[in-house]
């Protein structure tokens, strides 16, 4: 079973084709970033023209890619939320009319479950039951995961998300948006002993998650500063800041392997690629203590942030564990919330 996966929730059009028997295909992919920088986040009306236009381009570029017609695609999936509602609307109705043109099932998908399965796109993906952190520009999640479509949540951010946290403080600085990847670059150069921030919910016995008062302690270091602040000055609150979350994030993942007792962790969503995460949960995942250790599982870089390939593999998944969600109705409804 071929299966098209069309993404456009938020700032990138992914268009991608998974093969059940030979993996994926190939997947064409085109971010708004740079369209967006200049109004410092994403603008919604300028977002959904762009998809219009990357829309049949992308697709054109991903049946080439794989090679094949467009007839031998058997389903499409596409996400139907959660995201902008004018974007999310542009891929379902490139799902809906090449549905219907081509007389094939749509199915719609769950954003946050493409982020979720998107490590077992990887070559040697973790089997079930696994525990999933989804760190992304709008969720802060940590999951148990049985099967397809089998998730418990354990426990989630009360306030703003890791990304968003990454993003704000990273404004505060002066970096461009997104600022995750500036942020964690210039904190590469900060002196660690310069500012402790408070660690939000540390020591909280649940999986829950809490960023803001982080985001209001960047604010405040920042006000201290009586003049501009150095390059210097700026990475020293950018390694404060990285530090402080991310000794959040391994925390609550490690509660959530010791209460459920699972041995694999899956991360998934755009902060799944900051490499000091990726760090500190290595040594996490290596304790020296054998009880406490686990395996963690990445999906490959290009896949952490929102893209085709992961929406193709959920809907195609989804098609495998329930056939009679396929729809032929083409009565799409996009779910913004
Ligand atoms: O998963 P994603 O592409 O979109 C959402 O579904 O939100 O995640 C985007 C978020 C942004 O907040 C971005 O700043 C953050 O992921 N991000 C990073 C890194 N790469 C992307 N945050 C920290 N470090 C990174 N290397
Ligand atoms: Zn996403």
């Amino acid at each position: 079973m071929i299966v098209l996966g069309i993404e456009s929730s938020c700032d990138e059009t992914g268009i991608a084709l998974f093969d059940t028997e030979r993996g994926l295909l190939s997947h064409a992919l085109h971010s708004q970033i740079a369209m967006h920088q200049e109004y410092g986040g994403v603008v919604p009306e300028l977002a959904s023209r762009d998809h219009v236009r990357r829309a049949i381009p992308l697709l054109t570029e991903a049946l080439e890619k794989a090679q094949i017609a467009k007839h031998q695609i058997d389903a499409i999936a596409y996400t139907q939320g959660p995201g902008l509602a004018g974007a999310l609307l542009v891929g379902a109705s490139v799902a809906c009319g090449l549905g219907m043109a081509l007389d094939k099932p749509l199915i719609g998908i769950h954003h946050l479950e493409g982020h979720l399965l998107s490590p077992l796109l990887a070559s040697e993906p973790p089997s079930f039951p696994f525990i999933a952190l989804l760190v992304s520009g709008g969720h802060t999640q940590l999951m148990r995961v049985d099967a397809v479509g089998q998730y418990e949540l354990l426990g989630e951010t009360l306030d703003d998300a890791a990304g968003e946290a990454f993003d704000k403080s990273a404004k505060l600085l002066g970096l461009a948006y997104p600022g995750g990847p500036a942020i964690s670059q210039l904190a590469s150069l900060g002196d660690p002993d310069v500012h402790q921030f408070p660690r939000p919910m540390l020591h909280s016995k649940d999986l829950n998650f809490s960023f803001s008062g982080l985001k209001t302690a960047v604010l405040t270091a920042v006000r201290k500063y009586p003049n501009a602040l150095s390059e210097q000055d700026k990475a020293n609150v950018a390694r404060g800041f990285v530090d402080a979350i991310i000794d959040v994030l391994v925390a609550k993942c490690q509660t959530a392997m010791k209460q459920t007792g699972l041995k694999r962790l899956v991360i998934a969503g755009g902060v799944g690629a900051n490499r000091q995460l990726r760090a500190s949960l290595n040594a996490a995942a290596n304790a020296a203590n054998p009880k406490k250790r686990f395996e963690v599982f990445y999906p490959e870089l290009e896949f952490c942030t929102d893209n085709g390939a992961m929406i193709a593999f959920a809907g195609a998944m989804r098609l495998l564990a329930y056939p009679e969600q396929a729809d032929k109705n083409y009565s799409f409804n996009v779910r913004p919330r």
